[in-house]
């Protein structure tokens, strides 16, 4: 099919254009859902800087290492470690991240699919009037305790991923970035100048804001590293197939530094909007938040409600900003699908629609387990199925995969050779030097250290 041939391999139509579809990897659950979790349960305002730290130390150096390779050799990571090291065991790390993205995407589409059944909850009036906590709260549990209705809005994300996917990249997701994220972005910033201006949201600031240093402990590091990689997109190979669709034109440092700067604000400021909101409506000291309050999968989905009920005109608010999200996390479900598709596409010769098929069917089968596990059927009782598979998949095995994508880089392809692929385009590089530090010992032997010692604390 000649329109399969034109968008199998494109590029980019411009910077601008990767730019925005890398944020919209990038951007997504991981910022709104994922990031505000890890704040509630590490210890608030210590976690963020930790994390900012990872994002400029380890993120970046990651992230540009993976666009280089992506560029470099025009191909997913399995394909770029045969062409750069053919006959070795590096194309292993392209196998693992794969898999990885698999299951990661199988537990994401669960809780895309909480979008969707929040899209629809507000189009149909549940959250007219004032909400207040406990209805919030109980209207979640509810919901995500509903074995059918999380199944079904699983089974929605896989399809549209899925049906983008087969379509081809260069079609399916650039067009949305470039139209969207700019909105989702705006409304962000409006929501969170609501919640900062909310009765009592100081000590929220306060929690989220003011780091207690005391609370500092290794836990607290290995989430925010987990976070960094989980936010970007990376140690999976998506960000080395966006690359591979990055012009020679294209300075890939200062792509990586937008992407970075963009993903990391919607992550701040989706912060900014949840713990004042929640601090608000608990009238919660940041001392009993730590102690009393039980941060579950749904934080997000718990406090979002309670801010647009406060706002004029919340009903429409909460329409445009359900569907944004529900974007938002669209354009990263096909950033995942698209690593396995691309990867059967090129190497195997398979047909896109088949591979995409083939690989949505295993998302959604494997998803299954995760949707039901928040309340809906409880095998595991206490400990969550998805959080299982997010403690493994979206925490070590990425941190995993980018330490291996590192020390491919710096001992096996070389930073001279990686050096050249970034001159291309970019005449300066102002951060070589730390880039070169970075990638070769900082980035691999601080995650190493970082695993090593959790896994010995946990085990032993
Ligand atoms: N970064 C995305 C988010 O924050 C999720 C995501 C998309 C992802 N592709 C990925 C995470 C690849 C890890 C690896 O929502």
């Amino acid at each position: 099919m000649q329109s399969q041939d034109i968008f199998d391999r494109g590029n980019w139509g411009s910077k601008l254009a990767f730019v925005f579809a890398a944020s919209g990897s990038a951007i997504g659950l991981g910022s709104i859902w994922r990031f505000p979790i890890m704040v509630g349960l590490n210890g608030g305002a210590i976690f963020v800087l930790c994390y900012l730290l990872s994002v400029f130390f380890i993120g970046f150096t990651v992230l540009l290492a993976e666009l280089t390779i992506g560029r470099h050799s025009q191909k997913n990571l399995v394909g770029a470690m045969i062409l750069i090291k053919p006959g070795t065991p590096w194309k292993g790390v392209g196998y693992m991240g794969i898999i990885t993205g698999v299951f990661i995407l199988s537990y994401y589409s669960v809780v895309a699919g909480w979008a969707v059944g929040y899209f629809y909850k507000t189009i149909t009036g549940a959250f007219r009037g004032e909400v207040t906590w406990q209805a919030s709260d109980s209207l979640f549990r509810d919901f995500a305790a509903d074995p059918l209705a999380v199944v079904i809005c699983l089974f929605v994300i896989i399809v549209i991923t899925t049906f983008v996917i087969s379509k081809g990249v260069k079609g399916g997701i650039e067009t949305w970035s470039k139209i969207l994220m700019p909105v989702l972005f705006i409304l962000i910033i409006i929501l969170s100048i609501r919640a900062v201006t909310l009765p009592g949201s100081g000590t929220g600031l306060a929690f989220y804001l003011k780091p207690d240093f005391s609370a500092f402990n290794l836990n607290v590091l290995f989430y925010a590293v987990g976070q960094a990689f989980f936010s970007l997109s990376l140690g999976m190979g998506t960000m080395t197939v966006y690359g591979s669709y990055i012009t020679k034109k294209e300075n890939l440092v200062s792509s990586a530094g937008w992407v970075c700067f963009s993903t990391t604000l919607v992550a701040l400021l989706a912060g900014i909007i949840i713990f004042p909101t929640l601090f608000h409506s608990l009238h919660l000291t940041p001392e009993q938040f730590k102690q009393e309050f039980e941060v579950s999968t749904g934080l997000m989905f718990q406090a979002f409600p309670i801010i647009i009920s406060k706002m004029p005109g919340g009903y429409i608010f909460g329409i445009l900003f359900f569907i944004l999200l529900l974007i938002a996390a669209l354009t990263s479900t096909i950033s995942m699908l698209e690593v396995p598709t691309s990867y059967l596409v090129d190497e195997k010769k398979w047909n896109r629609t088949k591979a995409a098929v083939l690989i949505g069917t295993i998302a959604f089968l494997l998803g299954i387990p995760s949707a039901l596990s928040n309340g809906g059927v409880n095998f595991l009782t206490k400990a969550n199925f998805m959080v299982i598979m997010d403690l493994v998949f979206g925490n070590i095995m990425l941190a995993l995969g980018g330490v291996l994508i590192c020390l491919f880089l710096a001992y096996s392809w070389k930073v001279k050779n990686s050096l050249k692929e970034i001159s291309i385009g970019s005449k300066r590089f102002k951060l070589k030097t730390l880039w070169t530090f970075n990638i070769k010992y900082l980035a691999p032997f601080a995650v190493i250290l970082i695993i090593v010692f959790i896994v010995i604390k946990n085990i032993l």
